[in-house]
C-alpha cells in the first residue's frame, strides 16, 4: 500500500519557530515565575539549569532523533523501536488529550481578561471577581451544577482557531502561524517587561526573585520542581517533539535545533520572571507589604495579582493588561496547537484518514470534551487536579519510561546517537548516553518516588478523596490503561509503512552508491 507523502516543514526556521512556539507557552509566563519563587528564588536557577542540561536538552535531542529517524507520530515511531513501546506513544496521546482539554480553558480565560483589562471589569475586588463573578466557582468539587457561558464562548473561539490551523496543515498552517506569532510575542512581551521595569518598586521585586535561598537547594522538593517544570516548559515527555521532528527534511541539524529551541525557551522564561517580579514589586510597594505576600500560586498570580497591578498603575493600565493577557493568549495558542497535533498525527498514522477528517473527528471530540467539562462551576477544581496529576504522573512519568525503555530495554541509544551525529552540527558524545541512561532515570525516579510518597500521605490541595480518585488518579491511570489497550490491537498499516520506508531508504542508498561511483 503506497502511503501519502508525509507533510514537511517549509524551512528550518519554520520548524524552529514551531518548536519554540510549542515550548513557550502558559508554562513560561504563568508557571515559571511562581515555581522559581516558591523554590528558592535565585537559587532555583541552578537546579533549573542542571535539570535543563541533564534531562531537558538530552531528552529533547532524543525526541528529535526518534521523530526524524522514523518520520512518524509517537506511537508508530516507538513501535518501530520495539513493538511493546507503542504503548508509551498511545499513553502520550492520552496525556495530550487531557492537557489539551484544560490548557485551552486557561487561554479562554486570558481571552476574556484581555478584554476585561480595557475597562478593568474586576473593579475593586479581582479575587472575588475571578472566583464568583467570572467562574462562578462551586464549593463542592465533583458535583456538576451549571454552565458558565462567559467561559464557554471564548473557549469555543480558542478551539475554532486551533482546529482551523490544524486543518490547514503543518506547513501552511502550523508553520505560518508560528512564524507570525513568535516574533510578535517577543515584541509585545519585550514592551511589557520594559513597562514593568519602569514601575516603582520593580527593583524590590527583582531582588525577591533573584535573592538566592541556598538552603532551599538542599531539599528534594526544589529539585523535583525543577525537573517537572523543565519537562512541561520544553514540551518534552508529551510526544510533541517526536511528532514535530517527523516533518523535518532528511538532512536536518538536530542538535543545533535543540540547543536553539532550549536557549530561546529559557531566555523567554527568564524574561517572564523578570517582568512578573518587577510588577509584583510594584504591587507590594503600592500595598506597603513584602513581595512574598503578594506572590501567590499559578492561577492566582495571573488572574488575581495581575488585575490588581493593572488597576493600581498610574498610567497605561489597560495597555499593560492587554499586553499581558494578549501574550498569554498567543503563547498558549501555539502550544495548544502542538499538543493537539500529537493526537491528530497518531490517529492519521493509525487509520490512514485524511488530515481534515481527522481534525474534524478527533480534534472536534477533544474540543467537545473541553467545552462540556470546563465552563462549569467545578471547572477550576477539575483543571487544578488534572494539571497536577497529569504533569507528575503523566508527562514526567512517560518521559522516565521512555528513557528507561530506549536506554535499557531496547538499548537503542547508540543507534540514535549515530543517526543524530550523521546530520547534526554538534556531535553527541558518550556524555549524552550516560546522561539519558543513568542520570535522568535516577533523578526522575527519585522525583517520582518522592512525590508519590507525599501524594499518598496527604490529599492534594485538600480535595476530597473521591474527587482525587476520579479526576486525579483515575485520569492518570486511565491514560496508561488507554496506552496499553490501544497498542494491543493489530496494526497492519504500521507494517506496510515500515516496509515502504525500508524500500525508500534502500532506494536512496542505492542512488547514493551510484552517485558515488559516478563521482569516482
Ligand atoms: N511547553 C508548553 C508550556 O510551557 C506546554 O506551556
Amino acid at each position: 500500500m503506497a502511503q501519502q507523502p508525509r507533510e514537511q516543514w517549509g524551512t528550518r526556521a519554520g520548524f524552529l519557530m514551531a518548536a519554540i512556539g510549542s515550548a513557550i507557552g502558559l508554562g513560561n509566563i504563568w508557571r515559571f515565575p511562581y515555581i522559581a519563587y516558591e523554590n528558592g528564588g535565585g537559587a532555583f536557577l541552578l537546579p533549573y539549569l542542571i535539570a535543563m542540561l541533564t534531562a531537558g536538552i538530552p531528552l529533547l535531542i532524543l525526541e528529535y532523533g526518534i521523530g526524524h529517524k522514523y518520520r512518524s507520530s509517537a506511537p508508530l515511531a516507538y513501535r518501530r523501536i520495539s513493538r511493546p513501546a507503542e504503548a508509551i506513544g498511545w499513553w502520550q496521546v492520552a496525556i495530550c488529550f487531557v492537557v489539551a482539554v484544560y490548557y485551552a480553558v486557561i487561554i479562554a480565560w486570558a481571552v476574556r481578561y484581555t478584554w476585561f483589562s480595557v475597562d478593568q471589569a474586576w473593579g475593586e475586588d479581582p479575587d472575588g471577581f475571578f472566583s464568583n463573578d467570572f467562574l462562578h466557582v462551586s464549593d463542592t468539587p465533583g458535583m456538576v451544577s451549571g454552565y458558565v457561558a462567559g467561559v464557554a464562548w471564548p473557549l469555543v473561539a480558542v478551539w475554532v482557531v486551533t482546529l482551523t490551523v490544524l486543518i490547514i496543515g503543518v506547513r501552511r498552517g502550523i508553520e505560518v502561524i508560528n512564524k507570525i506569532i513568535i516574533p510578535l510575542l517577543l515584541v509585545l512581551f519585550g514592551l511589557l517587561v520594559v513597562q514593568a521595569l519602569t514601575l516603582e518598586g520593580a527593583a524590590t521585586g527583582l531582588n525577591a526573585f533573584f535573592t538566592p535561598d541556598w538552603e532551599a537547594m538542599l531539599t528534594g522538593r526544589v529539585w523535583i520542581a525543577a525537573y517537572g517544570h523543565v519537562f512541561f516548559s520544553l514540551s518534552v515527555g508529551f510526544g510533541i517533539m517526536v511528532t514535530y521532528a517527523s516533518y523535518l527534511r532528511r538532512k536536518s541539524d538536530l542538535t543545533g535545533s535543540a540547543l536553539v529551541a532550549g536557549f530561546a525557551n529559557s531566555s523567554f522564561e527568564l524574561l517572564a520572571g523578570i517582568g512578573v517580579f518587577a510588577a509584583l514589586g510594584f504591587m507590594a510597594a503600592t500595598a506597603g507589604t513584602a513581595v512574598d505576600e503578594v506572590a501567590t500560586s499559578g492561577i492566582g498570580l495571573a488572574f488575581i495579582a495581575f488585575p490588581q497591578i493593572i488597576s493600581s498603575l498610574p498610567l497605561g493600565g489597560p495597555l499593560f493588561g492587554v499586553l499581558f493577557f494578549g501574550c498569554l493568549v498567543i503563547a498558549g495558542l501555539t502550544s495548544l496547537i502542538s499538543i493537539v497535533q500529537v493526537i491528530i498525527a497518531a490517529v492519521q498514522d493509525r487509520t490512514g484518514l485524511g488530515r481534515v477528517q481527522t481534525v474534524l473527528l478527533v480534534g472536534g471530540a477533544t474540543a467537545l470534551a473541553s467545552i462540556l467539562l470546563f465552563p462549569t462551576p467545578e471547572g477550576l477544581h477539575l483543571l487544578d487536579v488534572f494539571d497536577h496529576f497529569i504533569n507528575q504522573y503523566g508527562i514526567a512519568m512517560a518521559g522516565l519510561v521512555l528513557v528507561v525503555f530506549v536506554g535499557w530495554v531496547a538499548r537503542r541509544l547508540p543507534v540514535f546517537q549515530s543517526h543524530v551525529n550523521a546530520i547534526s552540527s554538534i556531535h553527541l558524545g558518550l556524555w549524552w548516553r550516560i546522561t539519558l541512561s543513568v542520570v535522568t532515570p535516577i533523578l526522575l525516579g527519585f522525583m517520582m518516588w518522592d512525590s508519590l510518597r507525599t501524594e499518598l500521605t496527604e490529599n492534594y490541595a485538600g480535595y476530597p478523596t473521591g474527587f482525587l480518585l476520579a479526576a486525579g488518579w483515575g485520569v492518570a491511570i486511565g491514560a496508561i490503561v488507554f496506552g496499553i489497550v490501544v497498542s494491543l490491537f493489530p496494526w497492519k498499516r504500521a507494517d506496510a509503512i515500515a516496509r515502504d520506508d525500508a524500500a525508500q531508504a534502500a532506494g536512496a542508498g542505492a542512488a547514493e552508491a551510484t552517485t558515488k561511483e559516478g563521482d569516482n
